[in-house]
């Protein structure tokens, strides 16, 4: 494949300069009250700067009481339409698409973050969250919907529904803890509905430019792959959705269950018929032969994690040379600032093991 000069053109006409995305990264780096900061500010532009064809933000709460980390950026409220023009008119400017991930952490909002008890599909004693009445989830899907009309006002591209690692979407999801009586519990369509309801209500609202994704992850979310498959084929037969971003944590790996194991992850995912929507894969696709590996297979894109925390340019250096490595971790603090990680999510990720030099 000829990375450097393949572009993807969307169902919408809208066009992606490569196929390098960068993925969604919490980062801390916003004000507490959710505004945006120039550190955010910086890390994202300079991906965009280093060619990323979609710049995606963090997960960006939809509501106040959805809000998942500190210093989260919030898109819950008008009050934030100058911070995201600022940002999607930034990433904007090195001809990438901007897209801003939707997101509500139900009950992993932490009550010490909210102010209160956090809600979710249903009550649970270790989050101590409360479940939400139908009305509620009626406000929920709401907020989601009115997020994307909001973000669309801002300038960006897109919108990516946050629909996995286990927040509010994927406790929906979840069969062994869902047992709501109602429709949006029980069955996999009953625990998908709200799903499709939210993308519905984003196409409908949001003008058909408009790139309307969800990201789902297949493992640990309280599904059977045969589940996980059956809710992305069901998303793509909607028609509501332009791209699909299917997080597998580790783009090469055998699922965890043994009845699935006779292939990989992503060869599962790749007997969905995708009709004209894009799909993206996201998890351990770290150097340039990574990125052809996962394109050869027919991927539509790749999502970048960790090299994009690395490099900033990684897309630029791959397609310079397609042999390329990311530097090895532990890497000093000075790289990462340099490559334009504030404070604060250097604090953030200076938690892990061995990936900052000590
Ligand atoms: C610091 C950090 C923050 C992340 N935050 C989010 C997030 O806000 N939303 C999301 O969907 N995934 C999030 N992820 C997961 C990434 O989008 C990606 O799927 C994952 O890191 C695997 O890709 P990688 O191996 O290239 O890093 C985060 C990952 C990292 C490393």
């Amino acid at each position: 494949m000829n990375i450097s000069a393949n572009l993807l053109k969307f169902r919408n006409g809208k066009i992606m300069k490569n196929r390098f995305m960068l993925a969604p990264m919490t980062n801390t780096m916003s004000f507490e009250n959710g505004h945006l900061s120039d550190d955010e500010y910086k890390w994202l532009t300079m991906r965009a700067a280093g060619q990323f064809g979609m710049v995606m933000t963090c997960a960006s709460h939809v509501n106040e009481f959805g809000k998942g980390f500190p210093g989260q950026l919030a898109i819950y409220s008008d009050e934030f339409i100058e911070d995201h023009k600022r940002l999607a008119a930034g990433i904007k400017e090195h001809g990438s698409l901007a897209v801003v991930q939707l997101h509500h952490a139900g009950m992993r909002s932490p009550k010490k973050l909210i102010g209160r008890d956090p809600v979710a599909p249903y009550d649970n004693e270790e989050y101590g969250a409360v479940a939400l009445t139908l009305e509620e989830i009626a406000e929920l899907k709401n907020d989601f919907i009115e997020a994307a009309v909001r973000a669309e006002k801002c300038g960006y591209d897109g919108i990516q529904v946050h629909g996995a690692h286990g927040y509010i979407l994927t406790q929906f999801l979840n069969i062994d803890e869902n047992r709501r009586s109602d429709e949006y519990g029980g069955s996999i369509d009953n625990r998908g509905r709200i799903i499709f309801e939210i993308l519905e209500g984003i196409r409908e609202k949001c003008s058909k430019e408009f790139l309307v994704g969800i990201r789902i992850s297949p493992e640990r979310s309280g599904m059977e792959l045969c589940e996980a498959k059956y809710i992305c084929q069901k998303i793509i037969d909607q028609g509501f959705t332009d791209t699909l971003d299917i997080s597998l944590w580790d783009s090469f790996k055998y699922p965890y269950d043994e009845k699935y194991s006779e292939k990989t992850l992503l060869e599962h995912f790749q007997e969905i018929d995708f009709k004209d929507v894009k799909y993206s894969v996201a998890g351990n696709v770290h150097t340039g032969e990574d990125v052809i590996k996962v394109l050869d297979t027919g991927v539509d894109f790749v999502a970048i994690g960790h090299s994009g925390i690395l490099h900033h340019d990684f897309p630029a250096k791959v397609m310079e040379d397609t042999e390329f490595k990311p530097i090895e971790p532990p890497v000093t603090l000075d790289h990462l600032r340099n490559e334009g990680l504030g404070q604060k999510f250097l604090d953030y990720i200076s938690r892990w093991p061995d990936f900052i030099k000590k």
